[in-house]
């Protein structure tokens, strides 16, 4: 072991398991990929203030998780906590919104950083696959989203998750609620942290996971009751194209989210299998994000699911993927002929299409066929002295045993033709 540790919270993805974060990322994008969305992705850093006015802030991820930084050109940077204020900000870069084809739908699958306090599920190195649909005001988009999340999330398996719906409202009815939760939350009994966060962001108090204060919010005024009627109609008709498709969902008037860029649709994905941390999922419309960035006026909607804990999801629900097997052929040489014949077979097999190793460091037969079965291929190729004389291959299957000498010159074509 080296005297070097991976970081506090976060991990290695190693085999066999990384398999598994592959196959996932590969899963969530499926659907995107289908439904015209577009592969983007930007850098790992970006200028620390266009997190600080696009994720808020008085947001947690703003004022204590994010990893910023001063080059020693002076400039001042933050690792990426999120995908969507990137996203934005490489779109109007691009002047993608004005090659007149809206909505700019996009995709992308990358590495977040945010300084919290790590245990299961919740890491300061995470993985995410986000979609962004960039200058669209249309209910149906929303719900195209919702819908393909789900789709995602089934097409692994799932089953054990719920979708939270809300409304968070829009620049007319939001200042007027926010204004009567501040009163109804400043008759409470509070801390003074929390005293502060109802004049910064009063919305924020009804997320606080303490029973003392959960307990006070029973009689909260809640924000559906606010709703002007264009988000009211808005909402209804997300909440009907939903239902039309199938797709289940709980109304929940007390979701907010931890980035204060949402208007209107907010929703998550939570898995019951997996404790404290348990959204695996989230999004919602961001009608106002373009224009905090110095954009034009842009309404957008997405999501991003966490990778590492849709893995966490699997587990909870007793799932295996079933993964391609990695490798189908194993070649053995035994000698240094057989090892420069072999390997030209080896290399050839790849050329093809069949996966294929090697036995490589000059190991012996039993050594050798040990590295076979544990590399899981269907097929060992055994090249011995007396087979190179006779220009045979013995073609071992793994599983039954059985052994058929085939001549070199015959053995990829009959591979090819046994592998399908
Ligand atoms: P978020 O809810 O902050 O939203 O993160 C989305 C997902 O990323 C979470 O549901 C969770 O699965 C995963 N995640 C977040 N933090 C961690 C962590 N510390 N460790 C492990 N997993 C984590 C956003 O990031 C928005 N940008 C989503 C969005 C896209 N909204 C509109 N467009």
């Amino acid at each position: 072991m080296s005297t070097f540790k991976a970081p506090k919270g976060t991990y290695d993805l190693i085999p066999p398991d990384s398999a598994t974060y592959l196959a996932v990322r590969e899963a969530i994008a499926a659907p995107l990929r289908n439904s015209g969305y577009g592969y983007i992705e930007t850098p790992g850093f970006e200028n620390v203030e266009l997190f600080a006015r696009g994720v808020g802030e008085s947001t947690d991820i703003v004022t204590k998780e994010m990893y910023t930084f001063e080059t020693k050109g002076g400039d001042k940077l933050a690792l990426r906590p999120e995908g969507t204020a990137s996203v934005l900000r490489a779109a109007l870069e691009a002047n993608l919104h004005k090659a007149g084809n809206l909505p700019v739908k996009l995709w992308y699958s990358g590495s977040y950083y945010r300084y919290e306090r790590p245990q299961k599920g919740r890491y300061r190195h995470f993985s995410q696959v986000g979609a962004e649909a960039i200058g669209a005001e249309d209910p149906a988009l929303d719900a195209e989203l919702i819908i393909l999340a789900d789709q995602a999330y089934r097409s692994l398996g799932l089953s054990d998750f719920r979708i939270l719906l809300n409304s968070l409202g829009d620049k007319e009815c939001r200042p007027v609620y926010r204004a009567a939760l501040q009163d109804f939350l400043r008759g409470l009994d509070l801390d003074d942290d929390t005293r502060r966060r109802v004049d910064i962001n009063p919305l924020r108090v009804l997320d606080d996971k303490r029973e003392t204060v959960q307990k006070q919010l029973a009689g909260a005024p809640l924000l559906r009751d606010y709703l002007c009627d264009a988000c009211k109609a808005y909402h209804e008709e997300v909440r009907t194209l939903l239902v039309a498709q199938g797709v289940s969902f709980e109304d929940d008037p007390r979701l907010v989210r931890g980035l204060d860029y949402y208007t209107r649709t907010t929703f998550e994905f939570v898995h019951d299998g997996l404790g404290s941390q348990s959204a695996v999922g989230g999004g919602g419309r961001y009608d106002g994000l373009s224009e905090m960035i110095g954009g034009p006026a842009l309404p957008s909607v997405g999501w991003a699911l966490g990778v590492d804990r849709t893995v966490l999801a699997l587990q909870a629900e007793g799932i295996e993927l079933r993964l391609p097997s990695t490798t189908s052929v194993f070649a053995v040489p035994l000698g240094e002929e057989a090892r420069r014949v072999l390997f030209a077979k080896v290399t050839e097999l790849r050329k093809v299409g069949i996966a294929a190793d090697f036995s490589y460091g000059g190991k012996g037969l039993k050594a050798a066929m040990k590295a076979a079965n544990r590399s899981g291929a269907r097929y060992a190729l055994v090249l011995g002295e007396r087979d190179l004389a006779e220009g045979v291959v013995q073609l071992k299957e793994m599983e039954s045993g059985e052994q058929t000498a085939i001549a070199v010159n015959e053995i990829v074509a009959e591979l090819e033709s046994r592998l399908g």
